[in-house]
């Protein structure tokens, strides 16, 4: 039976339902996404507080996945972005749907560029980076991370092709 898979922004910002996906990340999910141990409570407060759009990946209706969007400070048309998939729906190509969709809809918006920090150790967020060809990828030493940076007026979509595998999810 195939799944049936939404993407869109959570414009209601339900607290219950987007803290539900971060108690879900694994301990190794959660270091290579935050570097450090962080109070995840206080976390999706400032997100729904403070995030410029969130977006929410669905499977049969339930959320599996986030999508963060901030606009930086000195520059209104720039949005630093992360995104998390729960562990148990990851490498099924729900993250890339999510940044697809992601990317597309800031373009929408009016945003004209989109940077994100990726941990050096994080091989499948960077593969699915490099699916959408950054502009530039610089390593940080400071941080140990990647600082990656798209422009979206030249950004490349990439296809739909995911959704066969997404619907092998059991
Ligand atoms: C990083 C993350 C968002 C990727 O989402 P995902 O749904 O797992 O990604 P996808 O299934 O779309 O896979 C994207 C690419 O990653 C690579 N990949 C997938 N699973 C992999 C695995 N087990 N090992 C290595 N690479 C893998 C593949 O190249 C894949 O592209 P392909 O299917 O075209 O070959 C998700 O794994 C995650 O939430 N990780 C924990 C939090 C985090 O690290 N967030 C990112 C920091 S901002």
């Amino acid at each position: 039976m195939s799944n049936n898979i939404e993407v869109k922004e959570i414009r209601n910002r339900n607290y219950d339902e987007i803290i539900k996906v971060f108690k879900n990340l694994s301990h190794e999910s959660l270091r290579l996404r935050f570097g450090a141990r962080i109070n995840i409570e206080d976390y999706v407060k400032n997100l729904i507080e403070s995030a410029y759009a969130i977006y929410g990946i669905y499977v049969n209706g339930e959320l599996v996945g986030i999508g963060e969007s901030y606009l930086l400070e000195n520059n209104n048309d720039t949005v630093e972005i992360a995104i998390e998939i729960e562990d148990r729906y990851q490498g099924k190509g729900l993250g890339t749907l999510l940044l697809n969709y992601m990317i597309n809809d800031l373009k929408s918006k009016g945003v004209k560029k989109v940077i994100t920090y990726v941990a050096v150790d994080n091989c499948k967020c960077l593969k699915l980076i490099e699916k959408f060809k950054p502009q530039s990828k610089t390593f940080r030493h400071s941080y140990g991370m990647y600082y990656i940076e798209f422009d979206l007026s030249n950004i490349s979509e990439v296809k739909r092709t995911q959704v066969e595998k997404v619907n092998e999810i059991a």
